[in-house]
C-alpha cells in the first residue's frame, strides 16, 4: 500500500488528456465533476457529446444540459471562479456519434482529436432495458469497434469501459471479476476465454433483417425489434437487450484491445450520491427508485421479489471515483487487461427485505418530508411476496379484469382501474424481478485491492469501498431525500407537461431505465 500524503492518481493523471463520452447522462456529469474538483491538473478534458434538436452544436448542449446541472451546486458555492477557469481552459467540447465510423468526424478532426487523447472513458451507452435490437447494438456493442478504432490511431491509448454487473445476465452465485459465461445458448470460447460472439452477430443481423423486411410501419417495426431482443436476450442467457448488448460490448473489446491497455468497469445499480458533491445527488429516478415511487403513489403495495436476496446498489459518486483510479492504473501499468466490479454485494450485502422495508417505511411515515415523491400518507405497508405465486395470481386478475372490460364493452382505450393496475404491475414484474430477486452476489476483491495499492491518501480522496456505506442512514438520511430534492421534478416550477415514462406508471419522473434501467 502507498502510504503517501499524496494521491498517486492525482499524480498518474497529471498533465493527461482525458476524452469522456457520455457526460451529458447521470455518471458522466459525477464524474466531470470530481475531475475539476480534485484532479485540476489533468491537461485537458474532451468531452464527446453528440447534438440534438435544440442543441445542435456539442459546446452549447454542454452549457445547457451539463454545466446547469446541480452537481456544480458545491463547486459553485466554494470555487466558482476555479470552475469558470477549468471550463474556459481546459474543457473541449466536440460534436461526434459514438456509433459511427472516427465518430461521424473528419479525417482532420479526428487526427487532432486522436493526438490530444490519452486515455477515453467511455459512459456512453442505453441503458433502457427495452431498446429495440438493431439500436442497442449500435450504442451498447458496435460502438466499441470504433472506440477500439481510435485507441489504435491515438497510439494504442488506454480505454476504460464501463460496462454492468448484470453483463452476468442468468448466472447464479458468487460472482467475480473475470469474463462472464452466457447462462443461456451454448457459445463457444477460444483459448483466450473469449466467446465467438461474430456468430452471434450474423445470427442476430439476420433476424433483424427478416423483420424489417416483414414489418413496414415504423411504431410495430420498433416495437417488433424490441421484442425480437428480449427474445434473443432471454435465449443466450439474459433478462433483457440493455446487459445482453453490453456482454457482447464486452466481448467485443475485449478482443480488439488483446495485450493492449484495456480496464472494464462494472457497476451495479447506481444510485445517489452517498458522500460528494452533495449526499442524495441524483438525476431521475432509477431502477429500484421507480418502485419506491410506484409504492409512494399507491400504485403497487406488493411486490415479487426473493426476500433473502442481495439487492446490490453502489451510490454513483463511489463509480465516478472507481472510474478514476482505473483511469489512473493504465498510466502505472500498461498493456494489461482488467476487468473490476463497483458494487456492495460481498464488502456490504444489503437484504431485499431490509432494503425494501427500510425505504418504504421512511416514505410511509415521513411522506411530509417528501411531497414530490408522496403526494398523499401512503396507507399501505408494502409487501414481498413469492415471485411464482405472484406470477400465476395476477395472470389470473388479468383475465378476470379483461373478461369484465369485454362484458362492460370497455374498449382497450377504456379500461377499468383495475385492469390498469395490474397490467402496470405486471410490466413493473417483468422489468425489476431479475434485479429483486437475485441467486447471485458481486464480487469486488479486485477493486478493493487496487484501492488498497493506490494508497491511503486516495482511499480518502476517490473512497470506493461500500463497507462505507451506513445502509440505514443511506436510505433514511441520504437517499430518499436526494431522490425527492434532485430525482423528482418540482412541479410548483413545470410549465410544460413532463414526459411519462410507461412502464412506472407515475407522472412526474424523467424516463426510467439501467440507470433510469441496469
Ligand atoms: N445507471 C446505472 O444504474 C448503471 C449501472 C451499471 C452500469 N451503468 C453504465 O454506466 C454508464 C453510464 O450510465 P448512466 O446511468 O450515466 O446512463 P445515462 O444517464 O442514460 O447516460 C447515457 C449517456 O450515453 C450517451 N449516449 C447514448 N447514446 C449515445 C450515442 N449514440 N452517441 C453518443 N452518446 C450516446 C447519452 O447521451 P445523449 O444525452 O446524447 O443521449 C448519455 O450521455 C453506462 O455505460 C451504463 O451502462 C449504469
Amino acid at each position: 500500500m502507498n502510504n503517501s500524503e499524496h494521491s498517486l492518481t492525482q499524480s498518474l493523471l497529471r498533465g493527461k488528456k482525458v476524452l469522456i463520452t457520455g457526460t451529458t447522462g447521470f455518471l458522466g456529469k459525477v464524474l466531470l465533476e470530481k475531475i475539476i474538483r480534485d484532479i485540476p491538473d489533468v491537461a485537458g478534458v474532451t468531452l464527446l457529446i453528440r447534438g440534438n434538436k435544440k442543441y445542435p452544436k456539442a459546446m452549447d448542449r454542454f452549457r445547457a444540459e451539463i454545466l446547469t446541472s446541480s452537481i456544480f451546486e458545491r463547486l459553485e458555492e466554494t470555487d466558482a471562479e476555479g470552475l469558470n477557469r477549468f471550463v474556459a481552459e481546459k474543457i473541449t467540447c466536440i460534436g461526434g456519434e459514438i456509433t459511427e465510423p472516427q465518430f461521424g468526424l473528419s479525417d482532420a478532426d479526428y487526427q487532432t482529436l486522436a493526438s490530444n487523447t490519452d486515455v477515453f472513458i467511455n459512459s456512453a451507452a442505453s441503458v433502457n432495458f427495452h431498446e429495440a435490437l438493431d439500436q442497442a447494438l449500435l450504442i451498447n456493442t458496435f460502438c466499441l469497434n470504433n472506440i477500439a478504432d481510435f485507441s489504435a490511431v491515438a497510439g494504442d491509448i488506454p480505454v476504460v469501459q464501463i460496462s454492468t454487473c448484470y453483463v452476468n445476465g442468468y448466472n447464479n452465485g458468487i460472482i467475480a471479476e473475470g469474463i462472464s459465461k452466457p447462462a443461456g445458448i451454448d457459445i463457444a470460447a477460444d483459448a483466450n476465454g473469449l466467446y465467438d460472439v461474430e456468430s452471434i452477430f450474423r445470427a442476430l443481423q439476420k433476424k433483424i433483417n427478416a423483420v424489417r423486411n416483414t414489418v413496414r410501419d415504423k411504431e410495430k417495426l420498433a416495437a417488433a425489434l424490441t421484442d425480437l431482443g428480449l427474445a434473443e436476450a432471454n435465449a443466450y442467457g439474459w433478462g433483457d437487450t440493455y446487459t445482453f448488448t453490453k456482454w457482447l460490448g464486452e466481448q467485443l473489446i475485449l478482443k480488439r484491445m488483446l495485450g493492449k491497455t484495456l480496464t472494464i468497469l462494472r457497476p451495479s445499480v447506481v444510485e445517489s450520491c452517498l458522500q460528494s458533491p452533495k449526499p442524495g445527488w441524483i438525476e431521475g429516478v432509477k431502477v429500484t427508485d421507480a418502485i419506491l415511487l410506484a409504492y409512494a403513489r399507491e400504485k403497487v403495495s406488493f411486490f415479487p421479489a426473493r426476500k433473502a436476496g442481495i439487492v446490490d446498489i453502489i451510490p454513483v459518486d463511489l463509480v465516478g471515483n472507481s472510474v478514476l483510479l482505473c483511469a489512473a492504473e493504465t498510466f502505472a501499468e500498461p498493456n494489461q487487461t482488467r476487468i473490476y466490479q463497483c458494487c456492495s454485494g460481498t464488502q456490504n450485502p444489503l437484504g431485499v427485505n431490509r432494503y425494501v422495508t427500510t425505504i418504504c417505511e421512511e416514505v410511509r411515515v415521513n411522506w411530509k418530508k417528501y411531497p414530490r415523491l408522496a403526494r398523499k400518507e401512503p396507507k399501505r405497508k408494502f409487501i414481498i411476496v413469492n415471485k411464482a405465486l405472484f406470477i400465476s395470481a395476477i395472470k389470473l386478475a388479468k383475465m378476470a379484469f379483461t373478461l369484465s372490460d369485454r362484458l362492460r364493452l370497455r374498449s382497450s382505450q377504456n379500461k377499468s382501474k383495475g385492469l390498469q393496475l395490474v397490467e402496470s404491475t405486471l410490466r413493473l414484474t417483468s422489468i425489476y424481478a431479475t434485479y429483486t430477486s437475485p441467486r447471485y452476489v458481486f464480487n469486488s476483491d479486485k477493486l478493493m485491492a487496487l484501492a488498497e495499492r493506490m494508497g491511503s491518501a486516495d482511499k480518502k480522496l476517490f473512497p470506493v469501498d461500500a463497507a462505507l456505506i451506513d445502509w440505514d442512514k443511506y436510505f433514511k438520511e441520504i437517499h430518499v431525500a436526494g431522490l425527492n430534492h434532485y430525482g423528482m421534478v418540482d412541479r410548483s416550477k413545470v410549465e410544460a407537461p413532463v414526459e411519462i415514462e410507461e412502464s412506472v406508471a407515475t407522472d412526474d419522473v424523467t424516463p426510467v431505465q439501467e440507470g433510469s434501467p441496469a
